[in-house]
């Protein structure tokens, strides 16, 4: 019986994590949940936090809108890029 409740003890985490993605606040992350999201989750841009500086971020968020389609507007994208290294730069 206690292999079972120790199951459920680690399950809950996971579950806990599951679609709950939050940045951190600031300007423009309004603006960067509702733009980044539709394809990919979130953690894709807390795996790079700490990694890439602004050139890295601007790349990055021009690479999704011309190699991935995303559907951003060019003049949504200096504040995109603005929250994600203030928030997440190198
Ligand atoms: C149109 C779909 C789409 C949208 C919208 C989108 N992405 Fe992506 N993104 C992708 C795909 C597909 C990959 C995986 C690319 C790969 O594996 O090479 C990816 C990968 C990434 C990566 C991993 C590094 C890399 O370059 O592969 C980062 C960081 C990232 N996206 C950030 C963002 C940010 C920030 C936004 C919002 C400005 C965003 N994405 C919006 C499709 C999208």
């Amino acid at each position: 019986m206690a292999w079972v409740l120790m199951l459920a003890a680690l399950a809950q985490p996971a579950q806990a994590d599951g679609g709950q993605d939050v940045l951190k606040a600031g300007t423009g992350r309004e603006q960067v949940t509702s733009r980044c999201q539709t394809c990919h989750s979130l953690d894709y841009i807390e795996m790079n936090a700490g990694v890439l500086d602004r050139a890295g971020w601007e790349k990055s968020v021009n690479k999704m809108i011309d190699v991935m389609h995303a559907p951003i507007p060019k003049d949504e994208v200096p504040a995109i890029v603005e929250y994600l290294s203030r928030s997440y730069g190198r």
